[in-house]
């Protein structure tokens, strides 16, 4: 069982750039610290089906409070997905919101930050 501490299991579902979707799931550990999230399996899964983009992401939680990607999983997201990469929000009843990217990780830090004019320290 992956989340045998809180009980909140969630699903993630990403799109990549080649229109195959890769499944994750939270995977919870005794030292509470060294789980993780669904959308890390997910970005995961992904890499290792050789996709490089996600395009899209589904997140889906038990409900009844609206799920939203962690502060951590939006940065994940950020270094796999562009501005408009598409998150959506389920529980079991079905999709309650949608949101692009940006708008859940305004002015973010990303892979640019670290290839552009700056002063390499090696
Ligand atoms: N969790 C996710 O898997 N994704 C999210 O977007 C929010 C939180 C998990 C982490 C932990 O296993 C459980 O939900 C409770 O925080």
């Amino acid at each position: 069982m992956p989340t045998p501490y809180s009980h909140y299991a969630v699903g993630a579902a990403v799109l990549d750039e080649h229109g195959a979707i890769h499944a994750g799931c939270n995977v919870e550990n005794a030292a509470y610290p060294q789980g993780w999230c669904a959308e890390a399996t997910a970005l995961g899964a992904m890499l290792m089906a050789g996709g490089k983009r996600a395009k899209a992401v589904l997140v889906s939680g038990p409900g009844p409070d609206l799920i939203t990607p962690c502060g951590g999983c939006r940065q994940k997201l950020r270094e796999f997905g562009d501005d408009d990469l598409l998150v959506i929000a389920a529980d079991p009843s079905g999709v309650k919101q949608t949101w692009t990217l940006v708008e859940l990780l305004p002015a973010s830090f990303g892979p640019g930050h670290l290839t552009h004019n700056h002063t390499r320290l090696t």
